[in-house]
């Protein structure tokens, strides 16, 4: 019997999508408002969740509280009001889109969190447009 535990999160970060092996207007045409050199924020929702067993002990399949914990410490803490192409080294040779947004996110809880748990992760860049990466 497996249960899916959700929490959400929340941060506000700037990018800008380009690839500097392109020329300006070739990353205009594919990346359009998202190409502007002086970078623009979005606020990131995240949606994280956890699936597992329910330990018969504590009745958990997650401490919610250690879930939260990470969420702080490996993505709010790293992300929250930082530019992501500038300030975070996960971004340094990756355009920081949705969808490479979300890959690291779930790298780097997947990293922290116990290796039996599944886990799964939904990130919105705008209330409108979202992604989701299980690890496949
Ligand atoms: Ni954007």
């Amino acid at each position: 019997m497996k249960v899916t535990v959700s929490r959400k999160a929340h941060f506000n970060a700037a990018h800008r999508l380009y690839r500097p092996d392109w020329s300006f207007e070739k990353n205009d045409a594919i990346f359009g408002k998202c190409n502007n050199p002086n970078f623009h924020g979005h606020n990131y929702d995240l949606t994280v969740s956890v699936t597992g067993e329910i330990d018969p002990e504590t009745g958990y399949v997650v401490d919610v509280k250690i879930l939260k914990d990470f969420i702080k410490s490996e993505i709010e803490d790293a992300f929250d009001h930082k530019n992501l192409n500038v300030d975070v080294p996960e971004f340094k040779n990756l355009n920081p889109t949705a969808e490479n947004i979300v890959v690291v996110i779930f790298d780097k809880l997947k990293a922290v969190l116990e290796s039996n748990l599944e886990l799964s992760v939904t990130l919105y860049e705008t209330p409108r447009n979202f992604v989701t990466y299980s690890g496949d």
